[in-house]
């Protein structure tokens, strides 16, 4: 994103740090069994599959393709 001046790259990184702060406190909670996988779990995965990855992670795509990137 970066090489290619993405400019959303920001917001976009952000959006994983979010996501990488939620998923590892979810793990030191579930390994130390003070949580189980739970509705709000599934359903945050659920969101990032189905926004993120399907739909956010897409719209860099076309920037790519027409830097070259295939
Ligand atoms: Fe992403």
């Amino acid at each position: 994103m970066q090489q290619f001046n993405y400019p959303g790259y920001l917001k976009h990184k952000a959006a994983h740090a979010t996501f990488v702060k939620k998923i590892t406190d979810f793990q030191k909670d579930f390994a130390s069994n003070r949580l189980g996988i739970t509705l709000d779990l599934i359903n945050f995965l659920k969101d990032w599959v189905n926004n993120h990855i399907r739909e956010t992670d897409k719209q860099y795509s076309a920037l790519f393709n027409a830097k070259g990137l295939v």
